[in-house]
């Protein structure tokens, strides 16, 4: 049956204090689940997360299942890494998710390290939570101290599992999962070149699977209900409900758990209360700011990871150039779900000012690696910062998109993108706002 407005898997535990507690979580069935999943083979598991459709919560919406079934079969020393490291601009859904429900998280680990094969498992959480730290090491503890973690995980007599909590540094790379495993080792958290991707060669050289910490809570429904189920929640290839953060102007902002069908119009007025001050909604962006954004006309499109891609409401793009941008596999420039983080804007904001503020992020956040995200992050900020301030040059809205379209594709993992695809995207649904700015002659001194 598909999900409706109110169905709560991974955020049923918001507002209940006493669940963080294991005995509470327990009296509740929890690790019950995980207890079953031991007598199932791995290869059980893996099929009934092929089978559920569950996606990606991340940022990029892989299948889950089949990230899965790239580890080699029989691999020693596998690790299974959580990424909550969550710095992406609107996105605030983990460190909910993880400070409500940790035992959830813990138990839909259990499983998938039981499906793996992982014996040493990490969750790499941002710095800045500390909050959400404390609660994860009681919770690991608590784990530990019950038998379901350490040598004998869930009493088993031969399947140990171990758990460490890592904190990271507050580097936005660091949620790119080689930079990720790079930092987990000590090193400069810098992304990898891929191939070998992590599944073959990841956390210090050994298959390594690494997933987002509400990717991973949906586990344990999946085992309990079956793949089928799960994906019946959804819609096409996309199963279960979608956790999003709701940002910027309306009235209700939160993070709220969503049927896959609901669209962002209905988000906003149902969910949402409106916008903010009887105003109107000028644009959002659909997935945290790296994301392009979606205007006014674009809202009846619904938070499905495909849908945002492909929906045919959602006009063809023409950028600064003329030239059409290609996000890869044929499809022009629409958007993507992302990792959740939803931001709207009433029509009383200067997108330009947005645009350069989220320009300024990347340029910040680039580990300056690649020469095209090193520079090309800088120039984008630079002509912006100038735009915004109403010092914009002729010809400067061709400029953003022949620099934008000179990063996408060629860095070494997707933070270039990250700041490209937005860049193009406020020029193709915003362009008369950047050209606005764009009133100095060209050869006059700025
Ligand atoms: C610059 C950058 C930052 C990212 N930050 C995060 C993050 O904070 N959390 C996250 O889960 N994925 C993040 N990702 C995506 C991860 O690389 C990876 O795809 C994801 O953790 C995989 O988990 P999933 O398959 O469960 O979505 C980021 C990617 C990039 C390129």
């Amino acid at each position: 049956m598909p999900a409706e407005i109110g169905t709560m898997l991974v955020t049923r535990a918001f507002g209940d204090e006493a669940n963080k507690n294991i005995t509470s979580y327990e009296e509740k069935g929890g690790y019950k689940i995980a207890r079953q999943a031991m007598a199932m083979t791995p290869d059980q598991i893996v099929e009934q997360v092929k089978a559920s459709n569950l996606r990606g919560r991340g940022g990029a919406g892989f299948p889950t299942g089949l990230k899965w079934s790239f580890v080699p079969k029989g691999a020693e020393d596998v690790h299974l890494v959580v990424n909550c490291d969550e710095s992406e601009p609107g996105t605030c859904k983990d460190r909910e998710l993880v400070y409500w429900d940790p035992h959830l998280l813990l138990e839909g680990m259990i499983i998938a390290a039981h499906a793996l094969g992982a014996v040493h498992n990490y969750i790499y959480i941002r710095g800045e939570m500390m909050k959400e730290y404390g609660v994860l090491v009681k919770a690991v503890e608590e784990a530990y101290a019950r038998g379901y973690l350490g040598e004998r995980a869930m009493g088993t007599g031969n399947r140990p599992c171990h758990i460490t909590v890592h904190r990271g540094a507050g580097a936005y790379i660091c949620g790119e999962e080689t930079a990720l495993l790079n930092s987990l080792e000590g090193l400069r958290g810098q992304p990898r070149l891929k191939p070998p991707f992590p599944a073959i060669k990841g956390l210090f050289g050994r298959p390594t699977v690494v997933n987002n910490v509400e990717t991973l809570m949906n586990v344990p429904f999946i085992i309990d209900k079956g793949g089928q189920w799960f994906a019946d929640l959804g819609v096409g290839r996309s199963g279960g409900t979608r956790t999003v953060c709701v940002s910027g102007h309306v009235e209700r902002p939160g993070v709220y758990e969503l049927p896959m069908t609901i669209t962002f119009r209905q988000l906003i007025d149902e969910i949402c209360g409106g916008v903010w001050k009887g105003r109107k909604v000028k644009g959002l962006i659909p997935g945290g700011t790296s994301m392009p954004p979606l205007d006014a006309s674009e809202l009846d499109v619904p938070v499905e990871f495909d849908a945002l891609m492909t929906d045919e409401r959602i006009r063809p793009v023409e950028i600064a150039a003329g030239v059409p941008f290609d996000m890869g596999g044929g499809r022009q420039l629409r958007t993507m779900a992302g990792s959740g983080g939803i931001v709207v804007f009433d029509d009383q904001t200067d997108v330009v000012k947005l645009c350069s503020r989220i320009m300024g992020f990347y340029h910040h956040e680039s580990c300056g690696q690649c020469t095209p995200c090193r520079e090309g992050t800088g120039w984008l900020d630079k002509i912006c910062k100038r735009l915004a301030a109403g010092k914009g040059k002729e010809g400067d809205v061709e400029l953003l998109g022949q620099i934008a379209n000179g990063i996408a594709g060629n860095t070494i993992c997707a933070l270039g993108e990250a700041a490209a695809w937005p860049m193009l995207g406020f020029l193709t649904k915003f362009r008369s706002d950047f050209e606005s700015r764009c009133t100095i002659k060209k050869g006059a001194a700025a």
